[in-house]
């Protein structure tokens, strides 16, 4: 897993490697520029103070060399900021194409995921991955190479240049290591633990936000707004708390590593003392040991930190390669292309389950014939709509197989047959844009003349002549803006605009008033016409004229004729019609 994860990340790397090796580069030349500095101070303080008060070298020698040494200092500043600004450029426009790479691959991905994995995965968590989770991967690139990279190539340098001064004082300053290592590893368990839990409460937050702000109706309407808040306020507590194991933790790591720092400055200074009173050391070097402690111990204590995040990180680009690696919707390999759609639907012993071994069809067999105008009915949770969804190819069934025009949807090119498909939902959903956009599904190739065309074959000029603007009524997410009857009309003419030679309306006209039903009857009637259509209804009366109706009991086909037949029957059809007349009078 690991191994594949490091795999993983190399190939994303890939196509901004020119920018990581720059930005390695100028971390190299940063680290020796920064080494150097001291350097350049210890020499003023050895060679030209100690050599002029020594009286080894005269005024004038030791006021050139003082003001040659301050230039290079200077220069080597400057050579540092333009380091730093390659490093920082470099790093930030590749963490940000790598994170645009992800992101893009991500949402492609989740549109191509079968719908059965939406029933499982809440919202939420779906957006989670999509927005934070990439900026933790960004976090990784920018993390180990700015930071992490970095520390490490400066401790190796600063303890070259230490040992080269002086063995003695060297050891000295890394003798707390191992120390300094131990706390460091704790710290690392600790902080596993915390962020982990951080992200945990991260995401339940943003589940019960999404929830509750897409129910925002239901929880005023049942006045749920007390119990909500109570759950709302206990996980935001959940997480503060969770974020309060950070703040403790962080509160005590870095003061005690500087205790630290400074117990290895004291023990320096102490002994370096010593040695130079002595004369075996110069003002010049104790100067540098001290300086370079300061400088050593930064990129050590910052190591800690730099791990836990990129720990963090790593546990979030898992989550993105688990949703990334869902397989996506089933699609052959070589699928075959329907050019036109004949329309003939069979259903060859279909077994299908949501959930594994619930079965929602047992055992489902029929044949609809091309051009004939069908109707599914049956009590509610039957199975009806589960019967689209299949034809629609957005789930798989289990057993059995199911064909169009005798080809298994298995094997068929799936966003070419969808194409064939006219779909008309109970529930409508419309997106931003307006009228015309929402019915040309923003499809470029469809022109304005196909729409107006379409709305007068419906006889839904009325509709649009009500809305102010006609077409080009604004519509917000959702459509919410109109009403549940004009989404649906919308959506009849959005479904005929690829003239689908399959037409399906699951409870189509549920919310159409009876005058508009009438006379949009008219106009499907003539629609109909030449397409095999397949229409669900709980009123009956609407689907009398059907060629075949199939009577559906508890996921199975109980009863199939048409409605002459099915009524001289006396079975589960005349039932569910004695029913409705009774109710209805
Ligand atoms: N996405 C889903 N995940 C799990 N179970 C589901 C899902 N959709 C439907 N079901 C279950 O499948 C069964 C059949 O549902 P289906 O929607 O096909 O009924 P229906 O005949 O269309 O009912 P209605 O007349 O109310 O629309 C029901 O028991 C339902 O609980
Ligand atoms: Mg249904």
């Amino acid at each position: 897993m690991r191994n594949s994860f490091s795999m993983r990340m190399i190939k994303e790397a890939k196509p901004v490697m020119g920018f990581l090796i720059l930005a390695l580069l100028s971390i190299l030349l940063l680290s020796l520029t920064k080494a150097l500095r001291p350097q350049i101070t210890s020499d003023i303080i050895n060679l030209y103070l100690e050599g002029f008060t020594e009286g080894s070298i005269n005024k004038e020698v030791a006021l050139v060399g003082i003001e040659k040494a301050s230039i290079y200092f200077f220069l080597i500043t400057l050579i540092e900021f333009i380091m730093s600004f390659i490093r920082s450029f470099a790093l930030s426009v590749a963490g940000m194409k790598v994170l645009y790479n992800i992101r893009q691959r991500l949402f492609n991905h989740v549109q191509n995921l079968p719908l059965s994995y939406f029933d499982k995965t809440p919202v939420g968590a779906i957006v989670t991955r999509l927005t934070n989770d990439p900026a933790a991967i960004g976090d990784l690139f920018n993390i180990v190479l700015v930071g992490f990279v970095q520390s490490i190539v400066y401790i190796v340098v600063i303890l070259v240049f230490m040992f080269a001064e002086d063995i003695t004082l060297s050891l000295v300053s890394i003798a707390l290591i191992p120390f300094i290592a131990f706390s460091t590893v704790l710290f690392r368990k600790v902080a596993r633990r915390v962020f982990g839990a951080i992200r945990q409460k991260v995401s339940e937050l943003n589940v019960f936000l999404n929830e509750s702000i897409n129910g925002m109706k239901i929880v005023q309407l049942f006045n749920l707004q007390g119990k909500k808040n109570k759950k709302f306020e206990q996980l935001n507590r959940a997480y503060y708390k969770a974020n309060m194991g950070r703040v403790i933790l962080f509160g005590v790591f870095r003061p005690l590593m500087n205790v630290i720092k400074y117990l290895t400055i004291a023990i320096l200074l102490w002994i370096g003392g010593v040695r130079y009173i002595d004369g075996i050391i110069s003002i010049g070097t104790l100067y540098l040991f001290t300086y370079y402690i300061g400088e050593f111990f930064d990129p050590i204590m910052n190591l800690a930190d730099q791990i836990s995040t990129i720990q963090s990180s790593v546990a979030a680009s898992e989550k993105i390669y688990d949703l990334l690696d869902e397989t996506p919707e089933y699609n052959h390999q070589k699928p075959k292309v329907l050019d036109v759609v004949q329309g003939e639907i069979r259903f060859e012993h279909v077994w299908f389950a949501y959930n594994d071994e619930e079965w929602v069809l047992k055992d489902v067999s029929f044949t609809i014939k091309p051009k004939e105008n069908v109707a599914f009915v049956g009590h509610t949770g039957s199975g009806k709509t589960t019967i689209i969804n299949l034809i629609c190819g957005f789930y798989d069934v289990q057993k059995g197989r199911i064909t169009i025009d005798g080809i298994d949807i298995r094997e068929l090119n799936k966003s070419q047959y969808r194409r064939s498909i006219g779909l008309v939902l109970q529930d409508v959903s419309l997106t931003e844009g307006t009228i015309l956009s929402n019915i040309k599904m923003n499809d470029h190739q469809v022109s304005d003349e196909q729409v107006v065309d379409i709305v007068d074959q419906l006889n839904l000029d009325e509709l649009i002549n009500t809305l102010e603007g006609g077409y080009a009524y604004p519509v917000n997410q959702g459509g919410t803006t109109l009403s549940t009857g004009q989404r649906q009309l919308i959506s009849f003419a959005r479904s005929l605009i690829y003239n689908p030679g399959i037409l399906i309306m699951d409870e189509a006209t549920s919310n159409i008033d009876s005058h508009t039903e009438s006379l949009l009857k008219v106009a499907l009637n003539r629609i109909v016409e030449g397409r095999t259509t397949i229409s669900i209804a709980h009123r009956l009366s609407t689907i009398k004229g059907s060629h075949t109706i199939f009577v559906l009991h508890h996921g199975t086909v109980k009863e199939v004729g048409n409605h002459v037949e099915l009524m001289t029957k006396q079975g589960l059809y005349y039932k569910l019609n004695l029913h409705e007349s009774r109710s209805v009078s």
